[in-house]
């Protein structure tokens, strides 16, 4: 098992044969956590990166097997917020040292691609010195395009499974895996920072699946890559499988690093909500971004993607100071501006459009 893991830490890749070993093999975790924590301190010293989540729309027109904010789950109550609670989140949200936004719903076409373009501009000119991530799923090139060039600098669309089959499983057969990937490459080809990812265990999710998630992942290249444990939706048709394998998450956290060296990895909400400590875990396991929530308090209930979906104080944004403490005691530093990152991570992050610089 050493000798794999020292090859991932020393080639980036591995045969299909050791990538299958090395997922399932739990005898070495701390080795392989260790490695990938090395590698991220190479390259990110020990700075977080945290980005403000505002889940601005449960509404969703897709109906995803998996998902609590589908569109047949009529037991939830739904929100939209304002372009104006949008923009207030994010005064909120400057104020507490964020400075990247990220815009995050489900897929509802309340929100044109105008309204859209008119709120990336008004943040973009409010918050100069602010990047902002999109996460509204699949729209059209254009759409895509317009809402570059108003000013979006990244897009997070999991492709959720790299298997067409696997994909069929997961979604009604309106949604296809030829659209999700050729989305994922549209928003590469205008020019985001793209994110990407899976969750963990999700129904009739393979090791070979997983493999070819991270064969994908090879040819796609994002920049950042989101993995998760899946957790049962007591109101959905998945309701009755058991939830993703905390340990094989973490895993999984560590070969990406490994493989992909100056990815931005999260230790996601799924993560901390599967385990009290999955935050944290994630972090040394070679995750280094966070992203609390910076959406009013009385709608983040609502936005159940999953059973029992954390939104507790440190979660919230308001509780930085809770959070910063946190990840100081694993050794860590939250880096919420350009000055504290090393100089390989300003070669890495910055991205310059036009005459403005922006930190990523
Ligand atoms: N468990 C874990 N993750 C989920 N997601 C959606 N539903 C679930 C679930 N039940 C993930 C999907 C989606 C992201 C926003 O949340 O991967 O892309």
């Amino acid at each position: 098992m050493k000798k794999i893991i020292d090859s991932l830490f020393e080639d980036k890749d591995l045969s299909d044969k050791d990538f299958i070993v090395l997922i399932n093999n739990d005898s070495h975790d701390d080795y392989l956590f260790q490695k990938a924590d090395t590698v991220r301190q190479s390259i990110y010293g020990t700075g977080i990166y945290i980005r403000g989540l505002i889940e601005f729309s449960n509404y969703c027109k897709n109906n995803c097997y998996y998902c609590g904010i589908r569109s047949d789950n009529k037991t939830i109550e739904r929100y939209r917020l304002e372009k104006k609670h949008i923009l207030d989140c994010c005064s909120h949200g400057y104020e507490l040292g964020f400075r990247t936004f990220v815009l995050q719903g489900g897929e509802d076409y309340f929100y044109s691609e105008e309204l859209i373009k008119e709120i990336i501009i008004e943040i973009k000119s409010r918050f100069i010195d602010c990047a902002i991530s999109l996460s509204m799923g699949e729209r059209s090139f254009e759409t895509y395009n317009t809402w570059f060039q108003a000013g979006a600098n990244r897009y997070l669309l999991r492709h959720e499974t790299a298997n067409s089959e696997h994909y069929k499983m997961l979604h009604p057969a309106k949604m296809t895996y030829r659209n999700r990937i050729e989305c994922l490459y549209s928003l590469k080809k205008i020019g985001y920072q793209v994110g990407s990812g899976f969750m963990v265990g999700s129904p009739f999710q393979t090791t070979e699946i997983l493999l070819e998630d991270l064969r994908f992942l090879q040819l796609l290249q994002p920049e950042m890559i989101g993995i998760g444990p899946f957790i049962s939706h007591h109101q959905t048709p998945f309701h009755k499988f058991p939830n993703g394998d905390y340990r094989k998450c973490l895993r999984l956290i560590s070969i990406i690093r490994l493989m992909f060296p100056y990815s931005l990895i999260p230790a996601t909400t799924a993560l901390a909500t599967i385990n009290k400590e999955g935050r944290e875990k994630g972090l040394l396991a070679g995750a280094n971004v966070i992203m609390p929530n910076l959406s009013p308090k009385r709608y983040r209930k609502k936005y159940q993607i999953y059973d029992n979906k954390i939104c507790t104080e440190e979660e919230a944004a308001e509780s930085l100071s809770i959070l910063k403490k946190k990840v100081e005691t694993i050794g860590y530093s939250i880096v919420s501006d350009i000055g504290h990152a090393k100089k390989k991570v300003l070669e890495n992050d910055l991205a310059i459009k036009g005459n403005e610089i922006i930190n990523l």
